[in-house]
This record gives structure tokens, sequence and C-alpha cells, in this order.
């Protein structure tokens, strides 16, 4: 996360929101449009987007849920997977199914609420970084993308859902976040930590859920 004194982070978050970005993501080029998560701002989807490639299998299928600007499920889909993406706001879903056409890629784009828009579909592999702070992002910008509901309630959900759709998931969390503890109890016992990765002295860490790759 970008080190600002508390005062202005809100601000900050405001302006930087209401404006369209325009980023190299690993040779790729990324628009983040207004009212959408900037996976480079914030460095997860531009980690994420640099490290699952190398994990994919040709021809596997793989689901992203809360695809914000795709950056992540194009990488996926660069990398010879075939992709489908998720997410609950549809300026996420619009700025993904631009991205991808921008990439010259396929994937599959929907809207909705974690796994409805593919229930009763089957995958090799779920990939999600989910909002996680507490509340449900009122009056935020982008709360949406920040909030996951009191007690860690769209990650609870994520892990108790996620082995209907495949078998094994993977999502992210940040060290930084003081309730960090909490958030990786509300993971479960079985939940690996795969990877992790600095940035500003903030650890972020991939963990892996359900079977082993
Ligand atoms: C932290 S952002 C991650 C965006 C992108 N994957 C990345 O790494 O840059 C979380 C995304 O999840 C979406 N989201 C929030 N709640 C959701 C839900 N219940 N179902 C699907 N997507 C959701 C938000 O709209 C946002 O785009």
């Amino acid at each position: 996360m970008l080190r600002l004194p508390r005062p202005l982070v809100v601000p900050f978050a405001r302006w930087h929101a209401a404006r369209a970005h325009l980023h190299n993501v690993g040779g790729q080029a990324i628009v983040v449009l207004p009212g959408v998560f900037d996976p480079v701002l914030t460095k997860v989807g531009a980690w994420l987007a640099g490290e699952l490639p190398g994990w994919v299998r040709p021809g596997e299928r793989w689901l992203e849920i809360g695809t914000g600007s795709g950056v992540v499920a194009c990488a996926l889909a660069r990398a010879e997977a075939r992709v489908t993406a998720s997410d609950i706001d549809p300026a996420a879903v619009r700025n993904a199914r631009l991205n991808a056409a921008l990439t010259g890629v396929m994937v599959d784009v929907r809207e909705g609420d974690l796994f409805a828009p593919v229930a009763g579909e089957r995958f090799d592999v779920v990939v999600a970084n989910l909002p996680f702070w507490p509340g449900n992002g009122g009056g935020l910008p982008l709360g949406r993308a920040f909030s996951g509901g009191e007690d860690f309630a769209l990650l609870r959900r994520f892990v108790a859902e996620f082995g209907g759709i495949a078998p094994t998931a993977y999502t992210v969390l940040s060290e930084a976040f003081a309730a960090f503890p909490e958030a990786r109890a509300a993971l479960g016992s079985g939940a690996r930590l795969v990877r992790r990765q600095r940035y500003r002295g903030e650890w972020m860490d991939l963990f892996e859920l359900g079977a082993c790759r």
C-alpha cells in the first residue's frame, strides 16, 4: 500500500479512483477505468499477474473471482489457460472485457456475486484477491473492492464454497492489515502459505486451499 499520512488516504483514494490509468504490467498494457480497483497502486494484482501464469498447465480452466481490471485473468489467458472471470461490480466487468480485447486474449467475463455466475460449472483452479476489510465499504471510494463484510464474511463464504467449483483455490492476505491473524484464521487450518512478496515493508501472502498442485 502507499504510505500516506492517515488524513490524506481517503482524499487521495477518491482522487485516484475518479481517473483512468494506463499501466504496463509485465509487458501487458492495462487500462484501469474510473471507479475500478487499481492493481498497480496496491501491487497485489500486478504481483499475481506476474506469479500465477507460471503455474498454468495449458488448457486448464481457471476462474478468477473479483477480477477488477482483469489484469490477472488476462495474464492467465496469455499463459494459455481457459479463463472465466467475474466481478460483482458492472464497471469492473466492463473494464475486464476491455482489457481482454486490448490484450487480444479470450476471457469469459461475467457479473455477479462470488460463485453465482458459474453455478454448476467446474474449474481446475480458482483464484481471488478478495476484499477483507470489515464493513460494507459504504461511502468510501471503491468500498466494495476493500470491504468484505463483518467477521470476514466474504472470505469465509469463499472458503466454504470453492470446493463445489474447483479442487484448488488461491487467495491473498496482506500482513500489514491489523486484523491479519483473524483473517488468516478465517481461511482455516487447511490453508497453506505458498508464496510471499514484500512491498515497501508490507508482506503479501498467497495461500493455497484444497488439493495441492
Ligand atoms: C481487491 S479487488 C481485486 C481486483 C483484482 N483481482 C486485482 O487483484 O487487482 C476486489 C474485487 O472484488 C470485487 N468484489 C467484491 N465483492 C465481491 C463479490 N461478492 N463477488 C464478486 N466480486 C466481488 C470488487 O468489485 C473488486 O473488483
